[in-house]
């Protein structure tokens, strides 16, 4: 099935997502270029092409979309004052220096998507958020507007831009989901802290069907949540995780888990583990976008 989209760059397209949406873009007929660190060693799937940053701005002439992932990621290791420097920089300084490559094209992208993240609304209470919702606070909030108003100033050159707010990306090799699963299997698996923190998720097929759509659909400009539209508390999709393998939950009060991993991980814990949102995807179901994994149920029947 084609996409309608000719050449499209993506930034970033060497992780977990990128590499799937590189796949799943060839698949669909479309040119990809990929925007890498290090363009002389990285391998890209037949029929792709990988490009340094100093190949800016040429590389973005003319081209039907640009998709911009790259960043450094979030959850590799404790956050120390120069790992949150580096968090932030690799994301508003990339995005600034992919605007000012569109800003030297005689003809410009015709739109730019460009990941965020669901920390953007953290921390929030039960009750759902949209994306007419506003911003949290603290670290991630606080990069996720920052990282998103360097892509927003795209606009101003006649770029379509869409920012995917992303969520918890579910994958079977990569990602969080091994490394939550990995407890239960164990039988040392239970909620973290209170369990009630919402877990708001995403099947990494839906997203990158979600990344291609908003880089092909001219409807799609502005914040889009890149989440399913049954967000779940930690505790509910942890039990969904422990009745798919089979194995208990253990009972542990939540106040040692909370203990544990913040001393395991600081302050990270606290944001991307302790704290939550449950989020809901209502700009891209407004526009009639199909998941084709609703609930985290069907997700975890097919990743686990
Ligand atoms: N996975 C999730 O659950 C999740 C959730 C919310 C948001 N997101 C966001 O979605 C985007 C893609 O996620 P992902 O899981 O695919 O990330 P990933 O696997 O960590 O890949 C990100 C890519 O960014 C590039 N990169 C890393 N550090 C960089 C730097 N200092 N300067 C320039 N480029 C750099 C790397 O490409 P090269 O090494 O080839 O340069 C890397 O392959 C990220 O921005 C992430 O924050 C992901």
């Amino acid at each position: 099935m084609g996409t309608g989209l000719g050449r499209v760059v993506v930034a970033g397209g060497s992780g977990l997502v990128g590499r799937k949406l590189v796949r799943a873009l060839l698949d669909r007929g479309a040119q990809v270029q990929v925007l890498t660190r290090n363009p002389a060693t990285l391998h890209v799937p037949a029929g792709a092409s990988a490009h340094g940053w100093e190949g800016l701005p040429g590389l973005l002439e003319g081209v039907d979309a640009v998709i911009n992932l790259a960043g450094e990621g979030i959850a590799d290791r404790r956050w120390s004052s120069a790992r949150k420097t580096a968090i932030r920089d690799s994301r508003t300084r990339t995005t600034a220096r992919l605007v000012e490559a569109m800003r030297g094209c005689g003809q410009p992208p015709k739109a730019l998507v460009s990941a965020s993240a669901i920390g953007y609304y953290i921390p929030r209470d039960t009750r759902p958020v949209d994306e007419g919702t506003g911003p949290g606070s603290g670290f991630l909030a606080e990069v996720c507007r920052a990282w998103e108003g360097e892509a927003e100033a795209a606009s101003a050159l006649g770029v379509r831009v869409a920012l995917v707010r992303i969520g918890v990306v579910l994958d079977r090799e990569g990602g969080a989901l091994p490394k939550m699963a990995l407890p239960v299997r164990w039988c040392a698996g239970s909620k973290l802290g209170a369990g009630t923190q919402g877990l708001s998720w995403i099947h990494i097929d839906d997203l990158v069907a979600m990344l291609i759509e908003a880089a092909r659909n001219p409807a799609w400009s502005g914040a889009f949540n890149g989440t399913a539209p049954q967000p779940l508390s930690n505790e509910a999709f942890m039990q969904l995780i422990a009745q798919r393998l089979r194995r208990p939950l253990l009972p542990v009060p939540g106040f040692l888990t909370a203990l544990a991993t913040r001393l395991l991980l600081g302050e990270m814990a606290e944001a991307l583990l302790l704290q939550g949102a449950f989020v809901l995807p209502a700009r891209s179901q407004a526009l009639g976008f199909q998941f084709r994994f609703p609930t985290a149920k069907a997700a975890l029947e097919d990743l686990l």
